[in-house]
């Protein structure tokens, strides 16, 4: 395995992290984890030289937690960082905020988290951070020695706002969203670079894209990839491109099968800063450019078209239609898009067909055909009532 230093706590970090979002569950039920192979899958990476363990509160409806805390028994806390967050969005108090933590540590059966992050910044989040003063409680915990470093994660919509966010706090590490297909999405590469330049550790999350960028490519794809006879696999690509930026200090992947965390391991145990080729990176860059192509409407996410007259969220609704033609584990993108719409959100079929948002659109987008489209494919079998 190889390590990376956190300079500014002086520590070494295994380049591979394991993600606990996606542990090996029981008949498809994300809450409940095979909790057996799941603890033998993170006992054999640490033996194996990982020491980043990434969970969350809400991770497997709060079980990735209980699983973590009992996988790191008999020895094995003591040999990694322990990372975890906290999901503000269900404080509507500040004294909230206490109730989660001290939940987090029973969960952990623990009293210490190494790595405590603020979970899932973005541009809506930020505000209830700010308004119930967050900030200032992940300090009082490092203060209080409960939490050994405070970060946050970050799903915000532009680098712009995550320079914003970088620049707030004294902040001791952050995690971003990065892999070669988002580039000029969330904080980007832009956002990578800038907190190189400051000194910030990043980890990065979703290097395989969720696993999309390694499910069936679409040949066009893989064409690039068999020139220069290179034997890599696409799951190499992928991470060895991550790795090959020296501002990253850990990569988290999700996996939940004994052959993944082999394969993952081998991959980063080799993998060193600036040492893939010029070819190479060429190579990326046109599968990236390929993957593109197969965008099928080109959204732009500049808002023009909001808000819909029903509520509709029409750019993210675009975002999974264009996944769902770009990437061939399209029943990835149609499960992720029934999580995304859960709660409360509007499903396509609402649409009214009213129109006015394909008059503000800059880009002359078909959108109340998108809304159609969307609705077929990712609303089949749904109650489409909402
Ligand atoms: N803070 C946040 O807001 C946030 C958000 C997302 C993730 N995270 C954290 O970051 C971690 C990493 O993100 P991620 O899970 O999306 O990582 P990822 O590595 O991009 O995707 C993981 C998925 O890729 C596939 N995979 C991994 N290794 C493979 C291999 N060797 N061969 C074939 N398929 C492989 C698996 O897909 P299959 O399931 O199809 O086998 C796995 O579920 C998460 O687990 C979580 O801890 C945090």
């Amino acid at each position: 395995m190889k390590y990376r230093t956190m300079a500014n706590v002086g520590k070494n970090l295994s380049l591979l992290g394991f993600g606990c979002m996606r542990l090996p569950v029981i008949d498809g039920a994300d809450a409940h984890i095979d909790e057996a192979k799941a603890i033998q899958m993170i006992r054999d990476g640490i033996d194996c030289g990982i020491n980043y363990i990434d969970t969350a509160y809400m991770y497997h409806g709060g079980n990735s937690e209980v699983v973590v805390g009992k996988a790191l028994k008999d020895g094995y806390r003591e040999k990694v960082w322990l990372a975890d967050k906290l999901a503000a969005w269900y404080a509507k108090e500040p004294e909230d905020l206490d109730t989660i933590f001290e939940e987090q540590l029973r969960r952990l059966d623990d009293d210490y988290i190494d790595l405590y992050l603020i979970h899932n910044i973005d541009e809506a989040n930020w505000k209830r951070v700010l308004r119930l003063g967050v900030i200032d409680f992940v300090k009082q915990l490092k203060e209080d020695g409960k939490i050994g470093h405070y970060g946050f994660s970050f799903h915000g919509s532009s680098a712009a706002f995550f320079k914003e966010v970088l620049d707030y706090t004294d902040w001791e590490f952050c995690q971003i969203q990065f892999n070669y297909m988002d580039t000029h999405i969330q904080a980007g590469l832009e956002g990578l670079l800038y907190a190189g330049e400051k000194g910030i550790p990043v980890v990065v999350m979703e290097p395989l894209k969720g696993g999309k960028l390694i499910d069936e490519l679409p040949p066009t794809v893989q064409a690039y990839f068999d020139q220069l006879g290179s034997t890599r696999s696409p799951v190499d690509w992928a991470l060895s491109w991550v790795a090959d930026f020296p501002e990253v200090m850990t990569i988290l992947s999700g996996m939940n099968t004994p052959q993944q965390l082999v394969e993952n391991i081998d991959i980063l145990s080799v993998s060193e800063p600036n040492s893939m080729s010029d070819e190479e990176l060429q190579i990326l860059e046109n599968a990236a450019a390929e993957y593109n192509k197969l965008i099928r409407y080109g959204c732009t996410k500049c808002q023009y078209c909001m808000p819909c007259a029903v509520g509709i969220n029409i750019p993210t609704i675009i975002d999974y239609l264009n996944q769902y033609s770009q990437y061939a584990g399209s029943e990835k993108i149609v499960n992720d898009f029934k999580m995304f719409i859960q709660p409360t959100r509007k499903v396509p079929s609402t649409c009214v067909q009213c129109g006015k948002c394909e008059d503000a659109c800059p880009q002359h987008l078909k959108i109340m055909t998108a809304m159609s489209e969307s609705a077929a494919i990712f609303e089949q079998g749904e109650n489409n009532a909402r």
